[in-house]
């Protein structure tokens, strides 16, 4: 069971993400973590991808479906439920997505979740973020369910938190009209195919977490 979590960047994907490969054991593949592990190799192509990241752009879609491929060959597609967030993240990558599992794994069942969210909230929850540059668990600084225990360290390997370089506000900005440009058409995309949940995502991250669950469990 594939399930695509679409959604502006900061409506939580991540966070439930985490939620439901902690507690239901959901495969989480997000192609921005596998961005950052790239970047922190520091190789010619991790400096290449860092800069891009940065800027708040998309990275081209051979690279993305290369290494979207690497990870997701790893899972029983059939049998475990897997997440894909951050990916597809324009009609092209949906299409080559597509293009595999009608070739590869075909009769997979395919759900779309969209998180929906207003872009004030999404630059209050951004500018707030913190992460782990270990574990790559996410926090904000207030918020009390996702705050750290202790200030600024990870509540599971006692890492330094770090803010993400793009959460810069001018990244944020570029990142929300790359979003609206590119990926928002998905969504139509999706419900054209039959396979569009529209989800709410301005509630606490347990909430969220349960109505998403049961959307899987449905
Ligand atoms: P990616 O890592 O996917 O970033 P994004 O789409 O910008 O999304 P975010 O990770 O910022 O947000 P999220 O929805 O996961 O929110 P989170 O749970 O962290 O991609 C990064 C970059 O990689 C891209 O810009 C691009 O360059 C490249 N890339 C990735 N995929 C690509 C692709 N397919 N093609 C090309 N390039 C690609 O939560 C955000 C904040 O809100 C946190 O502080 C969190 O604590 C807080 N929060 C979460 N839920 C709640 C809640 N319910 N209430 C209050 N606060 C909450
Ligand atoms: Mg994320």
């Amino acid at each position: 069971m594939i399930y695509i979590f679409l959604g502006a960047p900061g409506t939580g994907k991540g966070t439930v993400s985490y939620l439901l490969n902690k507690k239901n054991n959901y495969k989480h593949i997000s192609t921005g973590n596998i961005f950052r592990d790239l970047v922190k190799k520091n190789t010619k192509l991790g400096k290449k991808v860092r800069e891009i990241l940065k800027k708040g752009e998309l990275i081209n879609n051979e690279l993305t479906f290369k290494v979207l491929l690497e990870e997701i060959e790893k899972y029983n597609l059939k049998k475990e439920n897997i997440i894909l967030d951050g990916y597809p993240r324009n009609i092209e990558q949906a299409e080559i997505l597509f293009e595999y599992f009608n070739r590869y794994h075909k009769d997979l069942k395919i759900s779309a979740i969209n998180f929906e969210l207003r872009n004030k909230i999404i630059i209050e929850r951004l500018t707030n973020r913190l992460i782990c540059p270990f574990c790559g668990k996410i926090y904000h600084k207030t918020f009390p369910e996702l705050k750290p225990k202790k200030e600024w360290y990870c509540d599971d390997d006692k890492t330094k938190l770090i803010t993400r370089e793009d959460d810069k506000i001018k990244s944020i900005k570029k990142r929300l009209v790359i979003y609206d440009e590119k990926t928002k058409p998905l969504i139509e995309y999706f419900s054209e195919k039959g396979i569009l949940i529209e989800l709410d995502v301005n509630d606490t991250p347990n909430n969220i977490y349960e109505k998403v669950l049961k959307i899987c469990q449905n």
